[in-house]
């Protein structure tokens, strides 16, 4: 069980199928990593949760409400909401923004003064609280719109591919944040990113995603079956040839450069005996994968479709 359930969901545009079948759980006090490439259903399920999309099947539970059509007032206020594009109305400046969502949320105008300054200054944004949000930089208007997320503890935060956009400095920054949201307030996280490093050391649990979901489990676990992953590597006069050779023999094979091409889930010999006679082999060794490359491989190996 968890602050926030997703059990069955199946979501359609139209005769698409954006998100098939998803079960996961995000817990109490835990940063759960929402992880997949372009189009795997990241955005799609953290809409369901919000209730701006409707499921086609399965369903939403929020802090123990069942979300349909939208989340209810109680439920709302508990949840910071960092979306994936840094889209504000450009006329208002970062305090005006930030104040009127606080009252939105039920704050006096006064609380929403000292929390939208409060909010701002956690992203370092303070200097930009009279500052019109047209005329932000991509990454400072990002910031403002975590800094949103904050404007009050919440029990619960979904943030859609935060630290894409930012700086450095400000991934760390944010990382720091959310480490503090879990630990010292307990709330649940659920971070979404198309990058298995940007929740390494900062989630717990992931789901790995692409459309259904290909791993669901401790980010521990994974990393510990991702990096027994092998490659081979074979160095050829003609590695174009080489590729469609190995392809064609249903190895998954891919060019590397003009003289190189990588073979996953083979054995040395196997690759040898597909590559021989055809085109000069220079050199064949296994090697480990790297964690983003066996992450890669996972996501483009496998469901989908
Ligand atoms: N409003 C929409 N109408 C039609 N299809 C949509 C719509 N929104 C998303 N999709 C489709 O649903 C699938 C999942 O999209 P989604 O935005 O959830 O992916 P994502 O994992 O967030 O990707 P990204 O990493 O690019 O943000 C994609 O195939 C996309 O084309
Ligand atoms: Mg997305």
């Amino acid at each position: 069980m968890g602050l926030v359930e997703v059990e069955g969901l199946t979501k359609r545009y139209k005769w698409r199928v954006a998100v098939e079948d998803v079960t996961f759980y995000v817990e109490e006090g835990r940063v759960t990593g929402l992880l997949g490439p372009n189009g795997a259903g990241k955005t799609t399920i953290i809409r369901c949760i919000l209730g701006l999309a409707r499921p086609d099947r399965g369903h939403v539970r929020v802090l123990g409400e069942t979300v349909l059509g939208g989340l209810p007032p109680r439920v709302a206020r508990e949840v910071g909401y960092v979306p994936e594009t840094p889209e504000a109305p450009p006329w208002l400046t970062a305090c005006e923004l930030l104040e009127y969502l606080a009252v939105m949320e039920g704050m006096s105008s006064l609380d929403a003064r000292v929390q939208a300054r409060r909010a701002l200054a956690l992203l370092g944004a303070e200097d930009f609280c009279g500052r019109r949000l047209g005329g932000l930089s991509k990454g400072e208007r990002k910031r403002v719109l975590i800094a949103q997320a904050f404007l009050q503890p919440r029990s619960v935060y979904l943030m859609d591919e935060p630290m894409a956009g930012l700086d450095a400095e400000w991934i760390a920054e944010v990382r720091r944040l959310i480490s503090e949201a879990t630990g010292g307030e307990g709330a649940a996280v659920l971070l979404s990113s198309h990058l298995l490093k940007e929740v390494e050391g900062l989630a717990s649990s992931v789901v790995v995603l692409k459309k259904r979901v290909l791993y669901r489990g401790g980010v521990e676990d994974l990393l510990s079956k991702l990096t027994q992953a092998r490659k081979v590597v074979a160095d050829v006069d003609d590695a174009k040839r080489a590729l469609d050779v190995l392809r064609a023999k249903g190895l998954k094979a891919q060019l590397v450069s003009a003289k190189r091409v990588e073979v996953l889930d083979a054995d040395v010999e196997d690759v040898v005996i597909a590559l021989k006679g055809i085109v000069r082999i220079y050199g064949v060794s296994s090697a480990r994968l790297d964690l983003e490359e066996a992450y890669l491989a996972l996501v483009r190996g496998e469901g989908g479709g």
